[in-house]
């Protein structure tokens, strides 16, 4: 028995602004024919859905459109950016609340034959604006795995190399949330994290799990402005999950997509180049 879901990220979908709108629908009409269990978005769902609300309606529009079982997580421009590194768009209660009245449930449990998927907000972890009930979540899906394996989605990538790295920077998780989540993981290795946040496509080992980023189908961004941390491509990640506890992924490629650079497009997110040479 194999359960086979499609992990797509970052699609930074809007109504005003649709430069990656194309991309989008060159990756559903595949998806639609090769017809995953389950599509997971890992966040980013919408180009500015953090303070306007027409681009999270695309968004929304734009997955139920696919005609496949979706579930969905939020990204820094779904609900803003978590408060330890937040410069412009801070995550706050009334962007959480707009996301959940539109887009539904920012976080979720998946039970599928030898595993369990867990859907995390990495954009809320540790803060207050979680009231609890993230935590009770984490608490329980590890507390009763019953043998199963313990896959977990969420926007940014837990840590780059090491969990005990003290990297403050909006890239990654930081410092305080990554120590949270394992408190609450109380000792259960996950043996997935899946993210997507970087448009970057990369397979690396920390702390006893695999760490997968899915690449985004919307952008990459150069070099010039941002590390090459894995592959800078567009297209996502087909994952098998075995019943037996294994786990095999493919990156895919989408004929049709195209690799935009980010610097391209000014009207997105402002003139990319004044975020500095590699960006570190
Ligand atoms: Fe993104
Ligand atoms: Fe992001």
């Amino acid at each position: 028995m194999i359960t086979r879901i499609a992990q797509i990220s970052d699609t930074h979908l809007s109504r005003t602004k649709p430069y990656f709108r194309t991309n989008f629908d060159l990756v559903a009409e595949h998806l639609r024919g090769e017809r995953p269990d389950i599509v997971i978005n890992t966040g980013d769902l919408a180009l500015d859905g953090a303070d306007a609300e027409a681009d999270l309606d695309e968004a929304r529009d734009a997955h139920a459109g696919l005609g496949l079982e979706c579930r969905l997580l939020p990204g820094n421009h779904d609900v803003g950016d978590h408060l330890d590194v937040a410069r412009r768009q801070p995550v706050n209660a009334e962007r959480l609340a707009r996301y959940l009245r539109i887009i539904g449930p920012d976080g979720w449990t998946i039970d599928i034959p030898g595993w369990r998927l867990l859907g995390l907000n990495a954009l809320t972890l540790g803060l207050d604006l979680d009231e609890g009930g993230q935590y009770a979540m984490i608490r329980d899906a590890a507390a009763t795995l019953g043998g199963r394996e313990l896959a977990i989605f969420l926007h940014k990538p837990l840590a780059d190399t090491a969990y005990d790295e003290e990297l403050n920077s909006n890239r990654f998780m930081t410092s305080g949330p990554r120590r949270h989540l394992a408190e609450l993981l109380e000792g259960t290795t996950p043996a997935l994290v899946c993210c997507g946040h970087v448009h970057q496509y990369r397979d690396s080992r920390i702390g006893g799990s695999r760490h997968l980023w899915a690449p985004a189908s919307s952008f990459v961004i150069s070099d010039p402005w941002q590390p090459g941390y894995g592959a800078k491509m567009v297209g996502y990640l087909s994952h098998s999950f075995h019943a037996d506890g294994h786990h095999g992924v493919e990156v895919r490629a989408v004929r049709g997509l195209v690799h935009h650079d980010l610097v391209s497009f000014p009207d997105a997110y402002g003139d990319v180049r004044r975020w500095g040479e590699g960006n570190a």
